[in-house]
């Protein structure tokens, strides 16, 4: 008798450690989720201090250009979808622009080919910020705190300095000798920071200190701008004062469509994110993903050739809408989902070739950073904000304490070449002045039954879109709470290249022959991580669940 008590304790124990590894930190109130913990804990500071959604949001996109350089930033931008606690939704674009000087060739040589490393390494990358820009407008229109009072805490961040973690040393190793190669070894990031130092930002301290004082002209207009624009020149940018006096941020109507009884609130172009994650979603509803079981050869045969057929839509049609026409409503109607899906077999695989032409390689990094925030109010932002690569350009401007993104390869810088992530663009997403480039970042917030279910998304380029698609239905689908649903193991496809990219490792043998037998290309080895998604989950009892992603430093925090 004694035994099978001890036995069934140690059970009771063995399934209690197993959920609390599964379960995410659970809030009554307010939370935020993002890839550092002093993000998350400064956003949650704010609110605690009587701030909304809004004024956290502003804090922990600062707090992380102070404590993750790696996609935080000044130098770069993003898209931000919110859902107030009344069911008001909007989105905000503050994706960067295209320079005033940029041409539709400029990433090509005299015979029409792209000059590998133009559009990534190279000062002519960097496209005009946005993220400054951004965080005033969210502030105009829907903060309540001071804007000095939101930059206090961040600012104060930013001299005392950021402990490095184990993954930052690995990431800064990484990048140094880049970094070095354009900086020069006097630039910040030329000293070998090991894991425990504190990096202090005195430079950057000083920049957050005149933007808090002359607001967002500082950065476009003032001394800030005139730095900027001195230090890019100096390294060959094209940017000149003229590109950041005329850049704003833009208010765009949220891409709302339905998948079964949810609805989701996503980001509109020039994000790819929202439309491509509607036209899978729409695709994959007839069937029963559910009942064919999580990570199935069957649901990710649905997911895969969902997948295919939209990636290879985005390189068709999609661009920035302020310069070209998207069938953005024919996209995403049943009718044409259930037509694109109408070559599927479950026999086997539809070849990519058959889609659209096209061979390409590519590499996934998990570059660009999410956040998601819920209030004590019942307002929630998705925000995802970018230098594109890690630590954008390797351009560090020391004066003002940032890098300086690569967004410029975000373009198609020829019909039918990969940029960094392989995918393929088309005459809709070519260069031009002004412009911006299209984006895979994905920042979704979902309901259920009208009232807020989940706040998701991800960074991991062209793997953004899929990383959120297998976290909703991970959730929805498959009933997994909201941490369980973030360590969930991630396949991703976009079409070209035609293989199917499995995290190394997470996939059983016979689930990937089962896939090989019919025809699927399958990859275990380039990407060592598909999305890194910070997400919010509101339970049935009103409670939070935040899913902060293990793969990187990234940290829920609530109250
Ligand atoms: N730079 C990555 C993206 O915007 O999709």
């Amino acid at each position: 008798m004694k035994k099978s008590i001890l036995a069934f304790g140690f059970l009771i124990l063995i399934l209690s450690t197993k959920t609390n590894a599964q379960t995410g930190l659970i809030a009554h109130k307010a939370m935020v989720v993002s890839a550092r913990e002093e993000a998350s804990k400064i956003g949650v500071a704010i609110m605690k201090q009587g701030g909304n959604a809004f004024d956290a949001m502003i804090a922990t996109e600062l707090a992380l250009a102070v404590a993750y350089p790696y996609a935080g930033n000044l130098g770069g931008g993003g898209f931000m979808v919110y859902r107030k606690a009344n069911g008001e939704m909007g989105t905000l674009d503050y994706r960067e622009k295209a320079p005033l000087a940029a041409t539709k060739t400029m990433f090509l040589d005299k015979d029409g080919n792209v000059i590998k490393g133009k559009s990534t390494d190279t000062a002519l990358a960097i496209g005009v910020p946005g993220t400054i820009a951004g965080i005033f407008a969210v502030h105009k229109k829907l903060g309540s705190l001071p804007m000095s009072e939101i930059l206090k805490p961040v600012i104060a961040l930013a001299e005392k300095g950021v402990v490095v973690t184990q993954k930052q040393e690995k990431q800064l190793k990484d990048y140094r000798n880049k970094v070095i190669k354009i900086n020069g070894d006097k630039t910040l990031f030329a000293k070998n920071f090991k894991e425990k130092d504190t990096i202090k930002y005195p430079a950057l301290a000083t920049t957050l200190k005149r933007i808090a004082k002359n607001g967002s002209a500082e950065f476009y207009k003032g001394q800030t701008a005139k730095i900027l624009v001195h230090y890019l020149q100096q390294k060959g940018a094209i940017i000149t004062l003229k590109d950041l006096a005329q850049y704003e941020a833009k208010w765009r109507k949220p891409l709302v469509f339905a998948y079964k009884d949810l609805k989701i609130i996503a980001m509109p172009p020039p994000s790819s994110g929202g439309l491509c994650l509607a036209q899978i979603m729409t695709m994959i509803a007839p069937y029963d993903v559910a009942k064919m079981g999580h990570n199935s050869p069957d649901a990710i045969q649905v997911l895969v050739e969902a997948e295919r057929r939209a990636y290879a839509d985005r390189s068709y049609f999609l661009g920035d809408p302020d310069f070209v026409k998207i069938p953005i409503k024919a996209l995403m109607t049943t009718e044409y989902a259930k037509s694109r899906m109408a070559t599927f077999d479950f026999e086997k695989a539809t070849l990519s070739k058959d889609v659209k032409e096209g061979t390409v390689k590519y590499n996934e990094s998990t570059e660009t950073t999410h956040y998601s925030i819920v209030d004590s109010f019942g307002n929630a932002v998705a925000a995802t904000t970018t230098l594109n690569d890690a630590f954008g350009s390797k351009y560090y401007c020391d004066e003002l304490g940032f890098f300086l993104n690569n967004e410029m390869d975000d373009f198609s810088a020829k019909p039918g070449e990969p940029n960094m992530f392989g995918l393929i663009g088309n005459e809709a997403n070519s260069i031009a002045p002004s412009k911006r480039m299209l984006s895979s970042m994905t920042p979704t917030i979902v309901e259920k039954n009208g009232q807020l279910f989940m706040v998701v998304g991800s960074p991991g380029g062209s793997t953004i879109i899929t990383s959120v698609l297998q976290t909703i239905l991970n959730v929805y689908e498959y009933d997994l709470g909201m941490q369980a649903a973030v360590n969930a193991p991630r396949f991703h496809h976009q079409w070209l290249p035609d293989v199917i990219t499995f995290e190394p490792n997470t996939f059983d043998a016979p689930t990937l022959k089962t896939l090989q037998s019919k025809g699927y290309h399958i990859n275990e080895k380039t990407t060592p991580v598909i999305g890194k998604v910070d997400a919010i989950l509101v339970l049935p009892n009103g409670t939070l669940e935040g899913g902060a992603d293990s793969r990187g430093d990234d940290t829920a925090v609530g109250f």
